[in-house]
């Protein structure tokens, strides 16, 4: 069409991008702090380190917590979510401490919850930061994870959790049938009004590495690939989230976001729920390590990377990006 000289060009795409306003008139997706949630490390000790192994973010103590869930719910966060470190000393084999209704994320789930009640609280069920070998699940002698024991443990985390404030439970444990599990131990407790946001698919990744240097929580021996997903396969998402729905789960999650966004997708074109994706450590640090390089621009790739993930379907991002985010979209 254009190579004719008889007939001029009829369509031209870049009048929809001729000005700002056109541009946000004809905007597919935006990104708000809205979507956001924010994830936040803990610690038994009083003050607060800045983590090396995730530049930028903090392990905080109880009270410097609080500082900072003020801080960000200023700034326009609306939820965060807790990751404890827990002292070696209260590591086990079977993850107790997981259910203890006086633990570092109950006490933390009492305090936000008197002095932050604008704030949803959302918390990790899974019990690596709490045994002693670091996987998700119980480890029996031969060093197979345990998934119906595992799951006892995980119910009893999922009520002490609510009982203790939280808002929204996600199991990131990826054990089979821990969805409709903790559903029947929370109904059973009285706490019907609160939430399952599943990790449904959520694959045994490289890009967890900073994360588990935060929590001390990297596993002692052997991988996590006999409960977490495959990162060739994508149909086996489905499979989990056909699950995930028929055991109650209100959201479900893909994890990693930026390199499954093709997972995000396909979630999102067969569920009715909402779909979440978590930014993990990994893909934060490679954007803060390449800006620190002075090789990219943090904000506009931060930005960029997680409209990606909001256009592939995810209406929930978790990300460490967030207290930035809102600053930067104010
Ligand atoms: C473990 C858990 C992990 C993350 C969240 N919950 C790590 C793992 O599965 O080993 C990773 C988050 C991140 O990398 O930012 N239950």
């Amino acid at each position: 069409m254009s190579d004719d000289p008889r007939r001029p060009l009829r369509s031209r795409p870049r009048r929809n991008r001729k000005s700002p306003a056109v541009r946000d008139l004809c905007r597919e997706t935006t990104l708000t702090v809205g979507n956001l949630v924010y994830p936040v490390f803990l610690h038994e000790a009083d003050g607060d380190e800045p983590l090396s192994s995730l530049p930028g973010r903090t392990r905080y103590g109880l009270d410097g917590l609080v500082r900072e869930a003020t801080r960000v719910s200023a700034l326009g966060i609306r939820s965060i979510v807790l990751f404890p470190a827990v002292p070696e000393d209260q590591k086990t084999s079977d993850g107790r401490e997981a259910a203890n209704p006086d633990g570092l994320v109950p006490r933390a789930l009492r305090r936000l919850r008197a002095e932050c009640p604008e704030l949803t609280l959302i918390t990790d069920v899974a019990l690596d930061p709490y045994n002693s070998d670091g996987h998700d699940g119980i480890v029996a002698d031969d060093g197979r994870i345990l998934n119906d024991e595992t799951v006892e443990v995980l119910c009893r985390q999922a009520v002490t959790q609510a009982r203790a404030g939280a808002d929204i439970i996600a199991p990131s444990d990826m054990m089979d049938g821990r969805v409709g599990a903790i559903r029947d131990a929370l109904d059973a407790d009285g706490h019907h009004e609160v939430s399952i946001l599943s990790y449904t698919a959520k694959y045994a990744s490289a890009f967890y590495g900073p994360f588990r240097g935060a929590l001390d929580s990297a596993p002692k021996s052997g991988d996590k690939k006999t409960y977490q997903m495959d990162p060739g396969n994508a149909r086996e998402a489905l499979r989990e989230l056909a699950l995930d729905e028929a055991e109650g789960a209100d959201m479900v999650m893909v994890k990693p976001a930026g390199p499954y966004l093709d997972v995000i997708r396909a979630l999102r074109e067969s569920t009715p729920l909402p779909v979440a994706a978590y930014q993990v450590s990994g893909e934060y640090l490679m954007i803060k390590a390449a800006a620190a390089s002075g090789w990219l621009d943090e904000r506009s790739v931060a930005l960029e990377s997680l409209l990606g993930i909001r256009r592939a379907g995810a209406e929930v991002i978790f990300t460490y990006f967030a207290p930035e985010v809102a600053e930067w979209l104010a």
